[in-house]
């Protein structure tokens, strides 16, 4: 028998990389959640569990979050003898602490903002008033579930967010700022693979951040995402690894950090050239549940080629033709106080749209099943993201939001402009 493939994960990157990985392997998703059971088309199974990944017997384990990542799951799976996508703790600290990123940054001699990094107030506003402004970039250093940076307008803002972080507003997480010079530009990111020494770029990715339309209210996790980016083009993204990526690699090893995994760069293209803002460990969501459909390798051998160091040159899904779209669908009071418990309608009892729409897959993010009979309800701030492929990005888009209205759920939202 052979042994499934184990996807580390709840939410809506998870289900679609467990649905992709179901191309070609049974997948077994710990803790997962009760919208990602079911069968692939291609008729390899998925299934949930409770257990920790340590005890779930797979042949590879693919890990989606960066928490369980930077607290060293990667590690302690490899010491078994497991094949592994994610880096140790050593590179996951690349998320986990921007003071060590901007460190390896300066050290692998990738361009990136001006910036001190302090422990006492008086040195960091200090260190403030000399920056040129506005704006004005205050970070903490530790992990902050996306919230831990402030683009201040005002120098005053600036230096109250300095005080507060430092008085323990973000916990352990603050105990160190990171403080820097703003930049301005478009922003961009290239998602890599990398097995240990090779790294190989995914086909470009771009999010949308704000909850509201045109760009406008406060940031969230993500509303949705499309690929591939026209701004984005090779030119960019050859810059991207030539600047940002090897040398940050080549960096990683020097200090005998062996790092398999996805390394998703995020930059502002400022007049000065690219310069690197944040590294994730891990793929974007919702950039995962755009890029994967479009690849055209087979997901188990291309995994198997990350974890176990043997990536073939070139670029990933930038050849296929075809465009991907997520819209994602948000619970009513998201992202302040998102509201759990709302029945969903729209979806059968597989939890994908009671009336399908071509090209579309309804991945799950933030649902509960109550009843595993019943209907589905709301159960996250992310509630659902609606994934949907075609023959170009107008094509895709019309997939998406076709399908997008045909579910429903009291205070249910989404931007309407989403790869527009
Ligand atoms: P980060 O988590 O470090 O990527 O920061 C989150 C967001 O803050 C970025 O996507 C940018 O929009 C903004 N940001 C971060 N650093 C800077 C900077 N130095 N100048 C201007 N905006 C920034
Ligand atoms: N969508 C941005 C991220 O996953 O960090």
């Amino acid at each position: 028998m052979t042994l499934p493939v184990c996807v580390v994960g709840s939410g809506g990157r998870e289900h679609a990389l467990a649905r992709w990985l179901a191309g070609s392997a049974d997948v077994v998703v710990t803790p997962g959640n009760p919208g990602m059971a079911g069968r692939s088309p291609e008729g390899r199974s998925i299934t949930v569990t409770a257990a920790p990944a340590e005890s779930v017997d797979a042949s590879l384990y693919v890990v989606g979050p960066e928490a369980p990542l930077v607290d060293g799951l990667a590690d302690r799976l490899r010491a078994a003898g497991r094949l592994v996508v994610g880096p140790g703790a050593g590179g996951a600290r690349l998320e986990g602490s921007k003071a060590f990123m901007k460190e390896l940054l300066v050290e692998a001699g990738v361009p990136t903002a001006r910036h001190g990094v302090f422990a006492s107030v008086p040195d960091a506003v200090a260190y403030l008033r000399a920056l040129p402004g506005p704006p004005w970039v205050v970070k903490t250093d530790g992990l902050a579930a996306g919230k831990g940076v402030l683009v201040a307008a005002s120098l005053a803002e600036a230096e109250a967010d300095v005080a507060a972080k430092l008085a323990g507003s973000f916990g352990d997480a603050g105990r160190r700022v990171v403080v820097e010079e703003g930049l301005s530009g478009p922003e961009c990111s290239v998602q890599v693979l990398c097995d240990g020494v090779r790294a190989v770029p995914l086909v470009a990715a771009q999010d949308h951040k704000r909850v509201g339309d045109g760009d406008t209210g406060p940031n969230t996790g993500g509303m949705g995402a499309f690929a591939p980016v026209p701004s984005v083009g090779a030119g960019v993204v050859d810059r991207v690894m030539d600047e940002a990526v090897e040398p940050l690699v080549a960096a990683l090893r020097r200090r005998g950090i062996d790092y398999r995994g996805v390394l998703y760069a995020g930059l502002m293209l400022t007049a000065d050239g690219p310069k690197v803002l944040e590294y994730n460990v891990r793929l974007g969501d919702p950039e995962a549940q755009v890029v994967l459909p479009l690849l055209e390798e087979d997901p188990m051998e291309l995994m198997t080629a990350v974890a176990s160091g043997g990536l073939s040159a070139g670029r990933l899904g930038a050849g296929r033709a075809g465009a991907a779209v997520c819209v994602v669908l948000a619970a009513g009071g998201y992202p302040e106080a998102p509201r759990a418990g709302d029945e969903i309608e729209g979806l059968g009892p597989d939890g994908q749209l009671a009336a399908p729409v071509e090209g579309v897959t309804v991945l799950h993010a933030g649902t509960a099943r109550p009843d595993p009979a019943g209907p589905f309800v709301t159960a996250g701030g992310r509630v659902l993201d609606v994934a949907a492929v075609g023959p170009s990005l107008a094509e895709a888009r019309r997939r998406a939001y076709e399908a997008a209205g045909r579910i429903s759920w009291p205070g249910v939202h989404y931007r309407t402009d989403i790869a527009r």
